[in-house]
């Protein structure tokens, strides 16, 4: 199961993707979960204590890795490098682990402006590929609304992406964008996660906006959620309703990635 998170600005991904990501591994599962924000924080939402979180050295600025698997130095342009750097230990030798999750945070590529073919960026989308295309384990990965990193070859593989809304008609924009983005890029299937819902009615509201993305899951709005991020907990360790929303979320993407294997297969 390869699952990408999306959705504008503070809408829940993280909080979403942490939940999944957690259960999955419950269940028995090998899970990489990619923190693919530039503003990284799905360290502490899995359960990782704050101070070790801060001390995470993102994958693109592991300068020394990058330089010697893609033949260049990071920062610099043009040159000669390999298009296929070696990825394939970066998840197990160095993920973070916690909680039964393999944690791979991507980190940000200074690109100044679009288009950069640099070694970071490289590493990168390479080490998406593997995890994506090649490996087995389930993948979860937070990302921002962009969701550039997911390069051709890549996106086609992406079982499933979420796209986390909450009140608000900011979120509904975003969504809209990235549905046509995802289209874009092949990703088979597009759901919605209605997140910090209060009653039936808001659901409802929502639901009318974007008729035409399926809604995979509601979470509703929780004070123990936004404690568990103030306090620096996973809400995966102090809410079992929080945790009863997002499995209802993990067992339909279940029941339809079978559905999608099948089809592939037949
Ligand atoms: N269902 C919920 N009920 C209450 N608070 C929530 C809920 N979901 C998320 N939050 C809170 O909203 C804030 C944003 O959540 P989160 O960090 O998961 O969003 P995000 O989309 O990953 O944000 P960013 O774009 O900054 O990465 C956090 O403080 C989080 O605790
Ligand atoms: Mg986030």
């Amino acid at each position: 199961m390869k699952i990408a998170v999306t959705g504008k600005g503070g809408v829940g991904k993280t909080t979403i993707a942490a939940g999944l990501a957690r259960l999955l591994a419950v269940d028995g599962y090998n899970v990489i979960a990619i923190d693919a924000d530039p503003d990284a924080n799905l360290a502490s939402a899995l359960g990782i204590d704050p101070d070790d979180a801060a001390n995470i050295v993102p994958i693109a600025r592991m300068t020394e890795l990058i330089a010697e698997r893609t033949g260049s130095t990071p920062g610099t342009m043009g040159g000669f490098f390999k298009l296929n750097p070696k990825v394939d230990d970066i998840p197990d030798d160095l993920s973070v682990k916690a909680n039964g999750v393999k944690l791979l945070v991507l980190g940000t590529v200074e690109t100044g402006g679009s288009g950069c073919i640099c070694p970071e960026s490289i590493l990168l989308k390479a080490l998406l590929k593997h995890v994506v295309v090649r490996s087995n384990e389930a993948v979860i990965m937070d990302m921002e609304a962009g969701i550039e990193h997911l390069g051709r070859g890549t996106s086609e593989s992406v079982d499933a992406m979420l796209v986390v809304i909450e009140p608000g008609q900011r979120s509904i924009q975003t969504a809209r964008q990235i549905k046509k983005l995802a289209k874009d890029l092949k990703i088979p299937r597009t759901f919605l996660v209605l997140n910090k819902v209060h009653d039936r009615e808001e659901e409802e509201v929502l639901r009318a906006y974007l008729p035409d993305l399926p809604v995979i899951g509601i979470v509703l709005e929780r004070e123990s959620i936004r404690k568990a991020d103030i306090e620096g907990r996973s809400p995966f360790d102090g809410d079992p309703d929080y945790v009863a929303d997002i499995k209802v979320i993990k067992e339909r993407l279940q029941t339809e990635t079978d559905e999608l294997s099948l089809m592939e297969q037949a």
